[in-house]
């Protein structure tokens, strides 16, 4: 099974959860993004701020990826504002109709209250289907490799 890894993001969590989850299962890894310069306290404030805009980012996965080459597909990205980050949302709603049939989201988030499941599920509202397993992975005060690990486990 041909599968691709897709990733966003603004401090490298996500990147090495989804190259972890890569390496295990023996995947090709993309970077996605909308371009813009994130990083330091002003590119916080604009996550924020992208997170509560109703108009979503311009996205694009960087390198020569054709999603129809894969057999799966799975999406990486952080929580922001209490729910998957708008440039993953963006991705799944540009590519939905050449994401293979099977997509899995993999989310990332500090927090050890809350795990998201039911906003990363209705991610499928903009997917137009169900995604076939989702998973929520705390980076802060966590081994999230260990766990990144074995959830790519369950899919070999
Ligand atoms: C603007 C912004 C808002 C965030 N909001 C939350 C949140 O509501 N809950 C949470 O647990 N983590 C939140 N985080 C933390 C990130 O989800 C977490 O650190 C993630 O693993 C970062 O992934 P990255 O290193 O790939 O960018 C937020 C981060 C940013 C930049």
């Amino acid at each position: 099974m041909k599968t691709l890894c897709l990733y966003y993001t603004r401090t490298n969590s996500t990147k090495e959860v989804m190259e972890s989850i890569a390496k295990v299962i023996g995947a090709d890894v993309a970077e996605y993004t909308d371009g813009k310069d994130r990083s330091g306290f002003l590119g916080y404030v604009g996550a924020c701020f992208a997170t509560v805009n109703k108009t979503l980012p311009k996205v694009s996965v960087k390198g020569k990826i054709n999603l129809k080459e894969y057999d799966r597909v799975i999406i990486g990205m952080p929580v922001w504002a209490e729910g998957p980050c708008a440039i993953g949302r963006a991705l799944i709603r540009k590519y939905k109709d050449s994401m293979p049939a099977e997509v899995y989201y993999v989310v990332t988030h500090m927090s050890g209250k809350n795990d998201y499941m039911a906003k990363i599920k209705a991610m499928d509202s903009l997917l137009g289907r169900q995604s076939s397993g989702q998973v929520s992975i705390r980076t802060k005060d966590n081994d999230y490799v260990k766990e990144s690990v074995s959830f790519a486990e369950t899919l070999i």
